[in-house]
């Protein structure tokens, strides 16, 4: 029995997705108010219950034999990126789970002082490697699947918001490629006990992105593009009256103001332990947005 937390976000869904396709037996970890019904028709069992919760998450582990952890916080880096990670390993060695998979992020290791979830995600990233469980850590650069409203908005209207330098570069990686990543992680020897740096086969500049949104639907782009200060007048703002915001807005403006690629080598590692060739931004964008 496979366990998956973030059953219903970008990757999470994916992967239970691909487990149920190989009739894999799966337990998705999912919110009340959460979409969870495909799963549930995919054959997905559903656990119902809450990643700030130590007794749902102890329960949620009973019998499992892998755990893929694919949640994100959004605000709450402390006790959902971090805690809840700390409590499913914890439980993992108690249950005596085969594999443990976790999502962490490119750049985790940078020491980015402003960026809770980074911080995080390196505090679990060392827990889970002294642990002595089985595991795989994978930190991916940015996911196509986030691009897809951006790109249905471009479609619309031609405009496309690029806060910040144009020229960062980045990664983007197919979220179904990663998705078969965390699945293979569990059987492939090459995956086992490794921290890989995961993205797609090109290294794209931000500029890029429009670019790409316009041969797609063969439209000239508006780019609006703000200083990174717009970000940071925002955050001091929302200072005055949301201190909570103002914190978790330092990880987006780290994501903003940094460069997050692979390297050709990286890239390579992994198209060899995997034995698959990474899908680009544009053919992923295609395949979604049927163009
Ligand atoms: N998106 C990226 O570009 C990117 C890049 C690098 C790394 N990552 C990492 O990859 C992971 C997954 O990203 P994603 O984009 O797939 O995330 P996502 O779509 O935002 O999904 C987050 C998932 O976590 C669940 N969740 C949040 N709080 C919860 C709680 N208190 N209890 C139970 N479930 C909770 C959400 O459930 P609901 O449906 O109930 O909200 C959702 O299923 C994250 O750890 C993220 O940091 C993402």
């Amino acid at each position: 029995m496979f366990l998956v937390t973030g059953a219903t976000g970008g990757i999470g869904r994916r992967v239970v997705r691909l487990l149920r396709q190989r009739e894999q037996s799966v337990r998705a970890f999912v919110r009340l108010t959460s979409r969870y019904s495909e799963l549930e028709h995919r054959g997905a069992e559903i656990f119902i219950g809450d990643l700030h919760s130590k007794q749902d998450i102890q329960k949620a582990c009973q019998g499992v034999q892998y755990i893929i952890s694919t949640h994100g916080s959004g605000s709450d880096a402390l006790s959902i990126d971090y805690r809840a990670n700390i409590e499913l390993i914890d439980q993992a060695k108690a249950n005596g789970v085969q594999h443990f998979v976790f999502i962490s992020v490119l750049g985790a290791d940078r020491g980015y002082e402003d960026a809770p979830v980074f911080k995080a995600k390196r505090a679990v990233e060392r827990y889970l490697q002294a642990s002595g469980l089985n595991y795989t850590i994978l930190r991916p650069a940015g996911l196509a699947s986030n691009l897809l409203p951006l790109a249905e908005r471009f479609r619309e209207t031609g405009l496309y918001l690029l806060i910040g330098d144009r020229k960062n570069r980045t990664s983007i990686l197919s979220t179904d490629d990663l998705a078969k990543i965390v699945v293979d992680s569990v059987t492939l020897e090459g995956a086992h006990n490794q921290t890989l740096s995961v993205g797609g086969p090109e290294i794209l500049s931000r500029a890029d992105i429009p670019r790409i949104f316009a041969r797609i639907f063969n439209k000239e782009p508006v780019i609006i593009n703000p200083p990174l200060l717009f970000i940071d007048g925002l955050r001091g703002a929302l200072g005055l009256f949301n201190p909570q915001a103002q914190t978790s807005l330092g990880t987006y403006r780290t994501l903003l103001a940094n460069e997050f690629f692979c390297t050709k080598e990286e890239i390579a590692k992994l198209e060899a332990i995997f034995n698959f060739q990474l899908e680009t931004l544009e053919n992923f964008l295609r395949r979604y947005l049927a163009v």
